[in-house]
């Protein structure tokens, strides 16, 4: 690999193993827009976004950054920095209409990305459910009943058969814990329930869900690997007192094993004691039938992984006035634990520590938790800076993140969060995770320092 300086004027090269693949991911409602065009019907983020108070800037994805119309112009920025893969999610409603048939114009949509993107010789990676359930089925129960999950694996196979010859790798479900514990716990992501028993029913149906699509996609067959993303963190108490302990352990359970142990393990993990009702609740999810546990447990071709941060937890409510620009809910500040900051580390607009070190703890983790553990990929990593072109701390942490990430041999890859400034949930435009920066106003795009850095040093690479 020969040395090259960047436009950024950054000139150590990374060290990348031959083969280690460099992408960028987005996810359709963040970035799509076009809500109502093409035959789309509405998902519970245009709902939830459409309540007042749900969104930080009180904004929502109607039109996001207009990639549905201006996808083309984002290819050629991908191909222009030299990407080996691209990560985008399928929106559900824009793909299935209500009674479970195709969309032609959904369908014309993503072919026509995905065959831009083969000839710009960058490959498809596909998530099937990045959050944005259709809202006619969360009007029926969504997550919290079991029929969803055949109405996801029945999308899972309408994809697979339209696009399957050329997606490159599927990923089922993005981060279920995610949209389980902000979206059924917190109230904080749609569809806005608060609700500590909803949360091993939800794990169970996504569960569920993603096993039934793994089959599907198999069944079709399509030609790509298939995989699963969960978030990733490694969760350290704030004291050494049990009670910071036990909800550490409840942290850990619910953000790393909930989704993880079943999947990787084939069972359900062991709630913690000692942690009130939400405990006990957890206790129902080892009560699913050995033939549910088969079905979650599909071999897969590789692991997605996105990290962002560790977290030290503490016992008990929030203190009050703190302030969370990740959402806010009132179900949060009933929460029996919360987070605590990491002074030691610097922090991303979000004010989250900034941490590389802690993603080699978890692949560590994911390691010795996981005997069959598949080739991990880097589906997510990225964070929000001050709205800059010279993002220099883009840079830092990305060629950080990106060390650890080439330095394991498990790893195949790292996606960067995010190709382009997007709609960021809860926190609406506030937070800016792209390479390439958006005008909200004229929707142009421009290329920030770390796509020139990012570009320089693919460029520098010997060929994938
Ligand atoms: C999600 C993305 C999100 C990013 C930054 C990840 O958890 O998959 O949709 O934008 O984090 O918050």
């Amino acid at each position: 690999m020969s040395r090259s300086s960047s436009p950024a004027g950054v000139s150590r090269p990374l060290p990348l193993p031959p083969g280690f693949l460099i992408g960028a991911a987005t996810a359709a409602y963040q970035i799509e827009g076009a809500v109502a065009e093409g035959g789309r019907t509405p998902s519970t983020w245009d709902e939830f976004t459409a309540r007042p108070g749900t969104i930080l800037d009180g904004s929502d994805g109607s039109v996001a950054t207009d990639h549905y119309h201006r996808f083309r112009e984002d290819v050629a920025l991908m191909r222009e920095l030299g990407l080996d893969v691209y990560r985008f999610s399928i929106s559900w409603t824009r793909l299935v209409r209500p009674d479970g048939t195709p969309n032609p114009e959904g369908v014309a949509f993503y072919d026509a990305l995905i065959d831009e993107l083969l000839a710009a010789g960058i490959r498809p990676m596909a998530t099937l459910f990045h959050w944005d359930t259709p809202l006619d089925l969360e009007r029926r129960g969504g997550w919290r009943r079991r029929a969803t999950a055949t109405r996801f694996a029945e999308f899972a196979r309408i994809a697979g058969e339209a696009f399957g010859d050329r997606v490159d790798a599927w990923v089922t479900i993005n981060e279920a814990c995610t949209v389980t514990l902000e979206g059924y716990g917190l109230d904080v992501h749609a569809p806005g329930i608060a609700s500590e028993l909803a949360i091993p029913i939800v794990a169970r149906h996504l569960l569920l869900a993603h096993g039934l699509a793994v089959q599907a996609l198999r069944e079709v067959p399509v030609a790509g690997r298939i995989g699963i993303t969960n978030v990733h963190t490694v969760s350290v108490p704030a004291t050494d007192s049990p009670k910071d302990a036990a909800y550490a352990d409840l942290f850990d359970f619910l953000h790393n094993r909930l989704y993880a142990d079943p999947v990787l393990l084939g069972r359900n993990p062991t709630p913690p004691r000692g942690v009130g009702p939400l405990g006990a609740a957890l206790g129902i999810l080892s009560r699913s039938s050995a033939r549910d546990r088969a079905l979650m447990a599909q071999p897969l071709d590789f692991y997605g992984l996105n990290y962002y941060f560790p977290s030290r937890i503490a016992a008990g409510p929030p203190p009050p006035g703190t302030g969370n620009p990740d959402g806010v809910s009132e179900a949060m500040d009933r929460a029996p634990f919360h987070l605590q900051d990491w002074p030691e580390f610097e922090q991303t607009g979000f004010g989250w520590p900034i941490a590389p070190e802690y993603l080699g703890v978890v692949l560590e983790n994911l390691a010795e938790r996981y005997p069959a553990l598949p080739p991990v990929i880097i589906t997510e990593g990225g964070a929000s800076f001050d709205d800059t072109l010279d993002d220099q701390r883009r840079i830092d942490y990305l060629r950080r993140h990106i060390e650890v990430a080439a330095a394991d041999p498990r790893v195949q890859g790292y996606l960067v969060w995010s190709l382009l400034d997007n709609f960021e949930w809860a926190a609406g435009y506030t937070q800016r995770f792209g390479l390439v920066r958006v005008d909200y106003t004229t929707l142009e795009r421009t290329p920030k320092a770390s796509y020139h850095w990012l570009r320089g040093m693919l460029s520098s690479r010997s060929s994938v």
